[in-house]
């Protein structure tokens, strides 16, 4: 028994160490992250609902300071910008993989810069609720009216590693919540109080500005 316990223990250290150090990142995950173009794939319904309606895990802290996760944040935000996309923010789950980051353009501030949060959890929702527009690159040709919180709480880390937490009010808040939901597997649709493709929105619209008096302008 004396000498067994030596060797018990140096095995479970061994374990121990393995776990620690084994790869963040799955194969999958890899291979999407390094294979695609700058510019990635955007996963939309029904075609790519596994994956859209599943939940992200968090990027494990050994996940930091990899290449990978530089060059999926750096792709993430090289697609949410592309003239074809257009969006305002992007969900991991959106270029096909599963993590909890997201990012998203702060126009509540100078110069309105895209940010990217990892592991980002939305620990308070505040402030009234108020129904707006929303759209998603996940639903091409679909928009809605959603109500949302205008004040929230998040907690979420930088690319560093930095732990950080902030409120966010306005529509940046809308976004955060609409982004958020995506790392949950919910989509703006679930919400929405009515939905409608982009041609009925935009006749809807048309309609409402002939029903505006003469002096509305
Ligand atoms: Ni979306």
């Amino acid at each position: 028994m004396k000498k067994i316990l030596p060797i018990l223990g140096c095995a479970a250290l061994l374990l121990c160490v393995l776990s620690c150090q084994r790869d963040p990142w799955t194969a999958w995950e890899r291979k999407v992250i390094t294979q695609s173009d700058s510019v990635m794939y955007v996963t939309v319904m029904p075609e790519d609902s596994v994956i859209l309606r599943a939940s992200s895990r968090d990027i494990p802290e050994r996940a930091f300071g990899t290449p990978e996760l530089q060059t999926l944040i750096a792709k993430m935000l090289a697609t949410v910008n592309d003239p074809s996309q257009g969006g305002v923010g992007i969900a991991a789950p959106q270029v096909g993989i599963n993590r909890r980051i997201v990012c998203l353009q702060r126009l509540d501030m100078r110069g309105e810069p895209f940010e990217p949060y990892i592991n980002i959890q939305i620990d308070s929702l505040a402030g009234e609720i108020s129904v707006g527009p929303e759209g998603c690159l996940s639903l091409p040709g679909l928009r809605g009216d959603v109500p949302r919180h205008t004040r929230i709480h998040v907690t979420y880390r930088t690319p560093e590693g930095a732990h950080c937490m902030e409120w966010i009010e306005g529509f940046t808040a809308v976004i955060f919540q609409h982004e958020c939901d995506h790392l949950d597997g919910t989509l703006y649709v679930d919400r929405a109080d009515s939905v409608y493709t982009d041609a009925a929105w935009a006749e809807e619209r048309e309609a409402f500005s002939y029903d505006r008096p003469a002096w509305w302008e």
